[in-house]
C-alpha cells in the first residue's frame, strides 16, 4: 500500500503525514507549496511539487509511486477569501478534485479519503449535526466542499473506488510545536495575535441565542483528526481487499466500493468566550480583557457534531481536550513567535 497524499506539506496535510508514516504505511506527498511548507515533510518521504490541476504530473506520481489510495488535502480553505474570490476556489478545489479523480480511476486506485468541512452544513439550526443534517453551505469554500463530495461518490460509484469524505470541525492544535498552523485565520491563532502585540482579543458578538451569548463550535484536535484519516484510509482498504479478493476487477468495480461521509467532531460545544478565557489561562496573558465586537456576518451561533457516525463505523473517537489543543498551539505558536512567550505579564 502506498498513499499519495495531496497537501502534505500544509498544517493538517502534515499531520496526517506523520501519523501514517509512525503507523507503518507508506506515503509519498504532492504539494503546490502555495501555501504549505515544504520543511514539514519529513526527509524520508518523497515530495512531488505540484498541483492536483497537473493530470501528467499526477498519472506519473500515481504509476512512479505504485499508489493505491490517495488522501485529499490539497484545497483553499479560507471562507473570507472564497467569497471574494469563487472562481479561484471553484477552480482548485472542484477542478482540482475532478482532474485527480480522474487520474485515480484511470490509475486504477481503489481508494479515496477526501477532506471536506463542516462548512457544507452553513447555518445549521440544530443541536448536534448529524450526517444527514440538511447542507446548505453559505460560502463558495463551503460549496467547493460539498460539490467535491458529490463528485467523488459519483466517481466511487461509477468506478469502484471506494471512498470516504471526512467532514471537519474546528481544528486546533499540535502534535508538536514544529507542526503548528502558521495561518491566522481561525479564533485560536487570531487570539494568540492579538495577545503577543498586546491587544486585546476580540469576541465577534455576544448576543447570540447561546449560554453565555458567544458562538459555539466543535474543536477537534489536529493530532486526532490525522489518526481519523488514517483509520479511514485503512478501512477502504481494508473493504478493497476483500473485494479483489472475492472478485475479479469488473465485479469490482460493480458496485461493492464503499462510501462513507462522517463528521469529525467531538460532539462537545464550546464557547468563543469560553476558549478566549481558556487561552487567557493557559498563556498567562490574563492582562488584556477581550473586547466585544458586532457580529460577523455568516457566523452560524452553534455548530457542534454528532460524532457518533465514525465511532459506529471506524471504532474512532477524539482523544485530545481543549485545553490540550490550546496548549499545544501555544507551544508551537511561542516557537514561531518568540517574541509572545516573553510578553506574559510576570504574574
Ligand atoms: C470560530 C468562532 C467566530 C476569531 C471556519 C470555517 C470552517 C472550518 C473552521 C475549514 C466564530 C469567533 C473568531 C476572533 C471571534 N474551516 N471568532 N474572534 O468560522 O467556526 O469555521 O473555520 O474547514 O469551514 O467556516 O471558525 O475560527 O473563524 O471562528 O469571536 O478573533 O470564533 O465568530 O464564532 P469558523 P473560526
Amino acid at each position: 500500500m502506498t498513499y499519495l497524499i495531496t497537501g502534505g506539506a500544509g498544517y493538517i496535510g502534515a499531520h496526517v503525514v506523520r501519523a501514517m508514516t509512525q503507523a507503518g504505511e507508506r506515503v509519498v506527498v504532492l504539494d503546490d507549496l502555495s501555501t504549505g511548507d515544504r520543511n514539514r515533510v519529513p526527509e524520508q518521504v518523497p515530495f512531488v511539487l505540484g498541483s492536483t490541476l497537473d493530470r501528467a504530473l499526477l498519472d506519473r506520481t500515481i504509476a512512479g509511486h505504485a499508489v493505491t489510495g490517495v488522501v485529499h488535502l490539497a484545497a483553499k480553505k479560507q471562507v473570507g477569501e472564497s467569497v471574494e474570490l469563487p472562481l479561484h476556489y471553484y477552480k482548485e478545489n472542484v477542478q482540482g478534485l475532478q482532474v485527480l479523480l480522474e487520474a485515480i480511476a484511470a490509475g486504477g486506485v481503489r481508494q479515496l479519503v477526501f477532506s471536506s468541512s463542516a462548512a457544507v452544513y452553513g447555518m445549521p439550526d440544530v443541536d448536534l449535526v448529524t450526517e444527514d443534517t440538511p447542507c446548505v453551505p453559505m460560502s463558495p469554500y463551503g460549496e467547493t466542499k460539498l460539490v467535491g463530495e458529490w463528485m467523488a461518490r459519483a466517481a466511487g460509484r461509477a468506478h469502484g473506488i471506494s471512498t470516504a469524505c471526512l467532514r471537519y470541525f474546528n481544528v486546533a492544535g499540535a502534535a508538536t510545536p514544529e507542526l503548528a498552523d502558521t495561518g491566522v485565520f481561525n479564533l485560536v491563532p487570531m487570539v494568540f495575535e492579538k495577545l503577543t502585540v498586546g491587544q486585546a482579543p476580540q469576541i465577534f458578538g455576544d448576543d447570540y441565542p447561546t449560554p453565555d451569548g458567544t458562538c459555539v463550535r466543535d474543536y477537534i484536535h489536529v493530532e486526532d483528526l490525522a489518526d481519523a484519516h488514517l483509520v479511514a484510509a485503512r478501512a477502504l482498504a481494508a473493504q478493497s481487499a476483500d473485494a479483489a479478493a472475492a472478485t475479479d476487477a469488473s465485479a469490482a468495480a460493480s458496485g461493492t466500493a464503499r462510501d462513507l461521509t462522517l463528521n469529525i467532531g467531538r460532539g462537545e460545544g464550546v464557547s468563543v468566550r469560553e476558549m478566549v478565557d481558556l487561552i487567557a489561562e493557559v498563556t498567562g496573558h490574563t492582562e488584556i480583557a477581550a473586547t466585544v465586537t458586532p457580529r460577523r456576518p455568516g457566523d452560524p451561533a452553534r455548530v457542534v457534531a454528532a460524532a457518533d457516525a465514525i465511532a459506529d463505523e471506524l471504532g474512532w473517537t477524539a482523544r485530545h481536550d481543549v485545553r490540550a489543543m490550546v496548549t499545544s498551539a501555544w507551544e508551537g505558536w511561542c516557537l514561531h513567535h518568540p517574541e509572545a512567550s516573553a510578553a506574559v505579564v510576570p504574574s
